[in-house]
Order: C-alpha cells, then sequence, then structure tokens
C-alpha cells in the first residue's frame, strides 16, 4: 500500500509537472485528491490494515497528499503568472506609434463673414430675420418699387419659376416681409442666398449672398444711416476707414447711395485691391422709399428709415484678396483650409 502511494505521488508530481493550463491542473487535483480519487480511495482500503499498520500508512497517504497539495499551489501559481505575462505581452502599447489625426472642420469663409457682420449689428440692437429664397414676385419687385419695365425683372435677368414666383434677386424682399409682420419699431439685418441669371466668371456668380439691413422708426433720418455704417465699418475694416457716400439710385430708396470705403489694405494709397483707387465700393443704401412704406401699410408721414445692403461673396473676397468668386463655391478643401 506504501509503495502505491509513492507510485501514485510519483506520477502525479510528474504530470503536474508537466502541466501548462489551468483546467488541466484543475483535472489533476480531481484526479489525486478528489473525493473519487486515487488517495482516497486506497484511504477507503485502510480498514482491511492490521493496528500497527494503519498509523503508518496514514502518515505516508497525508505525507503524499500534502505534496500533491503543495505541487499543484505552486504550478497554479506558475501559470497564473505566465498567463498574466502573455496578457501584458499581448496588450502592450506602443506610445510612440503616431496618433490617428481627428480634424476639425471650420466654417466656410462666407459663413465667417456673415457670422462677423451679424456679431457687429446686433451689437448696434439689430435683430437677425430671415426670408425664403424663393419668393413672389410682388416682394422682390412691386413691393420694392421696381417700376413694370425695370431692367431687372427681364428674364434674362432673373430666375422665374412662374408668373408669380422667383428666385429672389436680393434679399430686400425680407424688408417686405418684415414691415408687413410687424410694426415699427424695426431694427433687422437679413443675411441670405440670392440668384441672378449670370454666366459665372471670375466677378460673378448666378447664386451669392447679400445681407440686407432695415430700420424703421420716427425721425430716423440718414444721419442714423451714416452712423450705424460708419460704426459698422470700422469694425469690419479697422478703426481708421472712412466712407463715402455716392449718390445712386435704387427704386426702394430715395434718396440712394452707393457707400465705398477706405481700402483696407492700402489706407486709401492705392494698391492691388483697391485697383489703385484707394476707395473700395461694398454696399447699396438709402432713406426708405415711402412707396415702399405705404406698400406694407407703414404710413410715411409718422415713420421713416434707412436701407443697406451688401454683397457678402464680395467684402469675403476682398478681406481674404481671393481673385476669382468661383473658388468660394468649388468647395476644394486645400482652397477653404486657408481661412
Ligand atoms: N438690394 C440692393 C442690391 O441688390 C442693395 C440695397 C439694399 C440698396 C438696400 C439699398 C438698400 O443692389
Amino acid at each position: 500500500m506504501k509503495d502505491q502511494l509513492i507510485n501514485i505521488k510519483d506520477s502525479a508530481l510528474a504530470q503536474i509537472n508537466e502541466c501548462v493550463k489551468m483546467d488541466e491542473i484543475e483535472s489533476l487535483r480531481v484526479k489525486y485528491l478528489g473525493k473519487k480519487g486515487e488517495i482516497t480511495d486506497i484511504l477507503k482500503g485502510m480498514g482491511k490494515l492490521s493496528k500497527d499498520e494503519r498509523p503508518v500508512i496514514g502518515k505516508v497517504a497525508n505525507e503524499v497528499r500534502s505534496e500533491i497539495e503543495e505541487a499543484i499551489a505552486s504550478k497554479k501559481e506558475g501559470i497564473k503568472a505566465i498567463e498574466k505575462n502573455a496578457k501584458l505581452q499581448e496588450e502592450v502599447l506602443d506610445v510612440t506609434m503616431p496618433g490617428k489625426e481627428f480634424k476639425v472642420g471650420k466654417k466656410h469663409p462666407i459663413t465667417q463673414i456673415i457670422d462677423e457682420v451679424k456679431y457687429i449689428f446686433t451689437g448696434m440692437g439689430f435683430k437677425v430675420a430671415q426670408g425664403p429664397e424663393i419668393e413672389t414676385v410682388f416682394n422682390n419687385f412691386d413691393a420694392l418699387n421696381a417700376p413694370k419695365n425695370h431692367p431687372s425683372r427681364d428674364t434674362s435677368d432673373t430666375f422665374y419659376i412662374d408668373d408669380n414666383l422667383l428666385l429672389r434677386t436680393q434679399t430686400s424682399p425680407v424688408q417686405i416681409r418684415t414691415m408687413k409682420s410687424t410694426t415699427p419699431p424695426i431694427k433687422i439685418i437679413a443675411p441670405g442666398r440670392c440668384f441672378r441669371f449670370d454666366a459665372p466668371d471670375a466677378t460673378h456668380s448666378p447664386m451669392f449672398h447679400q445681407i440686407e439691413g432695415l430700420v424703421i422708426g420716427e425721425h430716423v433720418t440718414m444721419a442714423e444711416l451714416k452712423g450705424a455704417l460708419n460704426e459698422f465699418v470700422r469694425q469690419l475694416f479697422g478703426e481708421s476707414t472712412k466712407t463715402k457716400f455716392r449718390p445712386h439710385n435704387f427704386p426702394f430708396t430715395e434718396p440712394s447711395a452707393e457707400v465705398d470705403v477706405t481700402c483696407f489694405k492700402c489706407k486709401g494709397e492705392g494698391c492691388s485691391v483697391c485697383k489703385g483707387e484707394g476707395w473700395i465700393e461694398i454696399l447699396g443704401a438709402g432713406m426708405v422709399h415711402p412707396n415702399v412704406l405705404r406698400n406694407c401699410g407703414i404710413d410715411p408721414e409718422k415713420y421713416s428709415g434707412f436701407a443697406f445692403g451688401m454683397g457678402v461673396d464680395r467684402i469675403a473676397m476682398l478681406k481674404y484678396e481671393i481673385d476669382d468668386i468661383r473658388l468660394l463655391f468649388e468647395n476644394d478643401m486645400r482652397f477653404l483650409n486657408q481661412f
């Protein structure tokens, strides 16, 4: 019996030694030490032994059991350590590897200009208004006092959808919508897309952007128009910017003016941006025509006001020295990423 126990011990220790996996060692534990294990089996036969033999064999059995237990425990530790190392190896992270680049987008230069203009005018108490790009012929022309034979109404100048609808040629119909739907005092700017039947070239695009401004109240004069626009150009182009109001003609304003600013690049000396003029034309403006007020149900005896409109694309082109308007709409990232 003693030999049997020693044999069991030897083969157990040999098998344990060869083990490389946790589940293998666990099944060896069951095989040798479990309730139905080999040692238990032998101990069951102890009853047949003589009184003298029993304690001797019992002692050997206990020794064999504890040796096997120890071997299993230390093997388990070993396997655990090996498995842990393997896992660490697997998860090793090379912090010197180049990272994945995460690109954050940015606003289109047109949107940047619109945001800047909005910021300046909202700072002066203006609200931002919007209108649809598909307008009625009435809002785009008639209500704005454009005579029936005005050249801009021609089908060669304007995209008509039918007799009553068109793609707005200017943001000025937002004036009409605002005056019809609210009562003075009114102080709005209206940025948006406009459309004209122009063949694309370096300075023309059939789709472009304007920002309209409108102020209506009691005793609003041209002095306020000049004050607001002077402040606007100072903030947009720099403190020393001056304005020049040249007489002009728009159907919806009387008197009307085109507004030039001193070139923000050469400060008026003459350069390539201002084509040697020292001045750059940036907007149209004027006092709202009494007919327009009347068309919107506002009494021109009580109220007066001014309006202005500017081309956003043109301002973006001047500010960023872009020489072809088409670049703004081609969405070439190499171009757009410069702004
Ligand atoms: N809508 C005019 C244009 O497109 C600009 C403008 C707006 C002029 C408001 C005067 C007042 O040319």
